[in-house]
């Protein structure tokens, strides 16, 4: 199966660009832009001996000048260091605007590289190449780039449309099945917030995408990019409807935090479902039979809200006030009325303050004490 299809973002400036699904991309480039004789792919250290030497020697042969610039693997990489290492290289090897950047591996190689492209010499052209389900379902498509800093994630960044994304699903193949489940909390999001129909089909398939069955897999992707362009396409700055992609994200980026990014993003953002839904429960906006449905769902894919007994609530509250959607002190919550919709109240807003006693009531009924 081959799905090919574009994103339009006309809220600026008439902005459209492929995404390309399919098994074997990586072996046969004719998605490169003509236009570019000078490529650097960034990558990690361990995407790099997988993926990166390889597709280095392919573009190597048919002429293009190729330089290979990695990190360590890892959300603590993320940051200013790494970014000015790379950004040095590049200057080093006198990158003009005429290079293209490939993004390849996971979320962290892609924000990074999505980052550098957006600032090298006031911006210059990337493709996004994603390795990891986590990236192939989310981050690589939307334009969002960042760096992390001390204060928190994410905080340094700039929304840099890529010229194309290219999801080449045989690097499924060797993922470890701890960063398939990361992924499928990712894509699970996606269909909470706006799509019960493929809920319910990665509900009844959950087994069998976690024996990674390709083509279930494949149509796990293809929905849950079609509903993130969808959102993307009607609000690329992250302005009014784009917010509800962060269901989960505003406890699940303070977990990870808490956790100094031990945890990975997905298993943060599984406990940040749980957590935002209950509260979404205790607030009446959704039904508690729902709830238990998602409930459910969370702990086949291996999370326990008891596992969180450990944590101190207030030091996640206080984690979360350090975030982009924190507006007049207040810290903004995506709740959902349903499998597949989310809340959006009388004044058409996505996001809602939630008193810190509520959160602290869903953290303990989830935990269950
Ligand atoms: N991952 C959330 C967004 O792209 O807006």
């Amino acid at each position: 199966m081959n799905n090919k299809f574009f994103i339009n973002i006309p809220v600026m400036k008439e902005i459209s660009y492929p995404i390309q699904i399919k098994a074997g991309l990586l072996s046969n480039i004719s998605w490169i832009p003509k236009e570019y004789k000078k490529i650097v792919i960034i990558t990690d250290n361990l995407v790099k001996k997988m993926y990166g030497i390889q597709l280095k020697q392919l573009l190597q042969k048919k002429s293009y000048e190729v330089m290979i610039f990695s990190f360590a693997a890892g959300e603590k990489s993320k940051n200013i260091h790494t970014f000015t290492k790379i950004i040095n290289s590049m200057l080093k090897c006198h990158c003009g605007r005429d290079t293209l950047i490939l993004a390849l591996g996971g979320g962290v190689v892609g924000d990074m590289s999505g980052f550098i492209s957006a600032v090298y010499m006031r911006g210059i052209p990337y493709v996004q190449i994603p390795t990891t389900l986590l990236a192939m379902v989310d981050s690589s498509v939307g334009g969002k780039t960042a760096i992390d800093m001390i204060q928190g994630k994410n905080l340094i960044g700039a929304f840099w449309q890529p010229k194309s994304v290219i999801i080449d699903t045989s690097c499924l193949e060797t993922l470890p099945k701890k960063h398939l489940i990361n992924g499928l909390i990712e894509a699970l999001k996606m269909f909470l917030i706006y799509d019960k129909v493929n809920f319910y089909f990665l509900q009844k398939n959950t087994e069998d995408i976690l024996n990674f069955n390709k083509n279930k897999l494949q149509k796990i992707i293809y929905q849950a990019l079609i509903i993130k362009t969808s959102i993307v396409s009607q609000d690329e700055k992250d302005n009014h409807i784009r917010m509800i992609l962060n269901f989960g994200h505003t406890i699940g980026h303070a977990l990870e935090k808490v956790s100094q990014y031990k945890i990975l993003h997905g298993y943060a953002v599984a406990y940040g479902i749980l957590i935002e839904a209950k509260i979404s429960e205790i607030l009446k906006i959704l039904p508690k039979k729902q709830f238990f449905i998602i409930q459910s769902i969370i702990q086949r894919l291996g999370f326990n809200g008891g596992d969180l007994k450990k944590l101190n609530i207030k030091e996640i509250i206080k984690n979360s006030k350090i975030d982009k959607k924190v507006h007049s002190g207040k810290v903004n919550y995506v709740l959902i009325k349903n499998i597949g919709e989310v809340y959006i109240d009388a004044n058409n807003h996505y996001v809602h303050p939630v008193l810190d006693n509520i959160v602290e009531k869903a953290f303990y009924e989830v935990c269950g004490v």
